[in-house]
Formats: structure tokens, sequence, C-alpha cells
């Protein structure tokens, strides 16, 4: 079986006060026990508070990006040993909105997934086309240089996981159709076989872009779906919660 997972990306959202939303999210996980992993990247000012709220319930941590390198003269960077000096336990890499907004190339991506590694944190490595990709007929082809270029080029099984974000599916409300997303996630679960054996086999695909508790449990019996990354739903526990749970009742 492969590892199923929830993860919420609060992007630019979050003060303080948001994290009595934390604290629900972390007694639906401590209730339902989940046999998914349910996951948090919210701003770095608020993990270390969030991972102390949180207190041993089974809701995990996560970072929205992370450098390269360990430690530097990289003014307003942080490092994935920063993260996980906090008690996060994974950052998401490539967001097409730090490619996009920040000029990171799937080469720096990879770069910070190796870093997420050395430091225990599990990489979330998104992919993902445009729409004018999309439009063009090539985004397979995108998909796969995207995948070959941002992954580690040896891998073990649970090394990392890949979030399939179609980039004008991503707070549009526009999600994709199940078939557009079987396609891009067998493509993409072959792409991993043929680079990681059968570690590539057991590598989670996540899909990400306006995932709703409308349209989870579409999304979820789609073959080689194994979760999601929720943006805007991510940010109210109620929203958050009700996505896990239409997750969960597929993995029991
Ligand atoms: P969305 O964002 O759910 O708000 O579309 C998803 C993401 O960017 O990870």
């Amino acid at each position: 079986m492969r590892r199923r997972m929830i993860v919420g990306n609060w992007k630019m959202h979050g003060l303080r006060r948001d994290l009595q939303e934390i604290d629900q999210v972390a007694a639906y996980a401590e209730n339902r026990c989940p046999a998914i992993d349910v996951a948090l990247c919210v701003p770095a000012t608020l993990i270390g508070e969030a991972v102390r709220t949180v207190a041993g319930r089974p809701l995990v941590m996560g970072g929205q990006v992370c450098h390269p390198q360990d430690s530097g003269a990289h003014t307003g960077d942080i490092s994935a040993a920063m993260l996980a000096d906090l008690g996060a336990r994974l950052v998401i890499v490539g967001h097409s909105e730090r490619r996009l907004a920040h000029g990171e190339t799937s080469e720096v991506v990879l770069r910070q997934a190796m870093a997420a590694l050395r430091h225990g944190l599990l990489p979330i490595i998104c992919v993902g086309e445009s729409d004018a990709q999309r439009r063009a007929g090539g985004y397979l082809a995108v998909i796969s240089e995207q995948v070959a270029q941002s992954i580690p080029r040896e891998f073990g099984e649970n090394a990392f996981a890949i979030a399939y974000e179609p980039v004008w599916a991503i707070g549009t409300g526009q999600v994709a159709t199940p078939s557009q997303i079987a396609e891009v996630h067998g493509h993409i679960r072959s792409l991993l076989h043929e680079i990681g054996g059968d570690a590539g086999a057991m590598t989670p695909i996540l899909y990400g872009g306006s995932v709703s508790p409308a349209n989870a449990g579409s999304i979820f019996d789609v073959p080689d779906v194994d979760g999601a990354l929720v943006g805007g739903a991510s940010l109210k526990a109620a929203s958050f919660t009700a996505i896990s749970e239409v997750a969960l009742e597929r993995a029991t």
C-alpha cells in the first residue's frame, strides 16, 4: 500500500491567532488516528508555535520552501536545517508560485529537495503545466522534464512525494477533471517507475489545484492519486478535515 497524504499549504496566510485552526486539525487527527498522513505547511513564522500546539498529536507540520544550502549569506532565506530544528517533518519544493515568482528552476528544486533529505524532511516536489502549455498540447513533455530534473537520480521507497498541480487549477476553482488527472498521474507513475524502479511504484503522487470537500471524492477515486495538496481549503479546519475525512474513508 502506498502512503496516503493530505497536505495543507497555507501559503502567505496565517497569524498567531490562526493557531486555533491548527489545534482543531490536531484534535481531529487525534480522534480519528488517521491511516493517512495529515500535514499542514504553514508560514515559517508559525512553525515553532504550531509544533508546540500540536504537542504529540498525529498532525505533521511542514515548511513551504527551503534554501539548497544549510546556512550562509542568503538574506531572508530559510534552510532545511532550520525547518527541521523547529520540528517540521516535511517541506514543499518547486511550487509553481516559487518557480514563477522566484525563478526557481527544476535544477534549484532538486537541490532544495536534496537539502530537505539531508535534514530528514520529506520533500513534496511539485510539478505542473501552465494553461498555455496545456493548450499547446505539449503538457506531458513539460511534466516529464520537470519530474526528470527535479527528483533525485536514485531514491528509495517514500523518499519524497510528488504533487501534480496544474497551474491553471491553482486558486481558480477550476479543478482538473478526473480524466485529466488520471492521464498525468499515470504518466508521472510510469516516469517514477522508469527512474526509480520499485521505489518509483511506491512514491505517493498527490493532486493539487482547487481541491475542496465537494470534489475530493471524485479526485481520490482516480487511480494513482494518493492524496492532495490543498491551498485555500486548508486555511479553515472545517474544510481541511472534511477533505481528510474523504481520503480516510477511501483508505480504510
Ligand atoms: P488551491 O492551491 O487549493 O488554493 O488551488 C493549491 C496549491 O497551490 O497548493
